[in-house]
């Protein structure tokens, strides 16, 4: 043969070969509108994702809760940054392995101050700082079950408040920025602020800093040291029922099948 031929014959074989490579590493990571802490939500959201079998699989075999989750709640302001490196260095990683044993409630406010009289709500961080805070008060309510990961992005973001919109685009495609936008313009907004006044305000122990963390409704100092060092192996520790093997360390089956790169 000639050995030009014979070149072009080896160059189709590759690329036939890297073509069915690449094919199969791009059907196995099916794109749609939503992220993957929703995939396996509903059956829906399964099927247009093409994850249907893995969500069956894993809901199958899926322990049980024998518990009550962990109750975490956070009482926070968006701007302060002890808050910020908290949710984004320890609740947020710990929320996505542990998310089966503990829930989180967010409560935006922190610090601020109410004036009912003049509708005002002043924050120690200036007027962006509460317009922050609003905008996530807006996104807990709107998205729901989805608002973590949204809050999430804004806080690990260098400017908090441009970072709203994409944040919620990117985890909460399924919500217009519209309805956020409406909720900070109508009533809504000043409501939600208001509710968190209010439970910020009932705390007992009364809060004296933010981050204030409590578990299961309470206050503990000594749990707020670990909270913010290591928390994912204190909300192991408070789970109550049979400990998932995220806490163990047991050994899980891995599905090795990689998609190799040969660029
Ligand atoms: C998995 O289980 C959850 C909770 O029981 C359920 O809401 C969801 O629809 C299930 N997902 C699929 C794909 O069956
Ligand atoms: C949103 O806020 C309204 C008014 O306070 C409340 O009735 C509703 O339950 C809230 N929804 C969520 C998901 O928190």
């Amino acid at each position: 043969m000639h050995p030009e031929t014979k070149m072009n014959w080896l160059s189709i074989y590759a690329f036939l070969f890297f073509f069915f490579i690449f094919e199969k590493c791009q059907t196995d990571s099916h794109s749609c509108g939503y992220p993957p802490s929703l995939w396996c939500s509903s059956l829906e959201i399964a099927v247009e994702c093409g994850v249907l079998k893995q969500c069956m699989e894993l809901n199958a075999t899926r322990p049980v809760p024998s518990s009550p989750p962990v109750e975490v709640s956070v009482y926070y302001e968006s701007f302060c940054p002890g808050c910020r490196t908290f949710l984004t260095g320890q609740l947020f990683p710990t929320w996505t392995m542990l998310g089966d044993i503990m829930r989180v409630h967010l409560v935006p406010y922190g610090n601020a101050k109410e004036f009912p009289e003049q509708n005002l709500f002043s924050c120690q961080h200036g007027k962006l700082e509460c317009q922050a805070n609003m905008i996530e008060a807006c996104i807990l309510n709107v998205t729901g079950h989805a608002a973590f990961p949204v809050i999430y992005c804004m806080e690990s973001s260098s400017d908090v408040i441009n970072a709203a919109q994409p944040c919620l685009q990117l985890y909460a495609p399924s919500v217009e920025w519209g309805t956020v936008e409406s909720c900070m313009r109508g009533g809504l907004g000043h409501r939600l602020m208001h509710e968190n006044a209010l439970k910020t305000q009932a705390l007992r122990p009364q809060h004296t800093h933010v981050p204030w963390v409590t578990f299961n409704g309470l206050y503990r100092d000594d749990w707020e040291d670990k909270a913010m060092s290591t928390l994912f192996n204190l909300i192991c520790k408070l789970y109550k029922g049979i400990k998932p093997p995220t806490c163990t360390g047991a050994p899980t089956k891995l599905d090795q099948s990689f998609c190799y790169s040969f660029f």
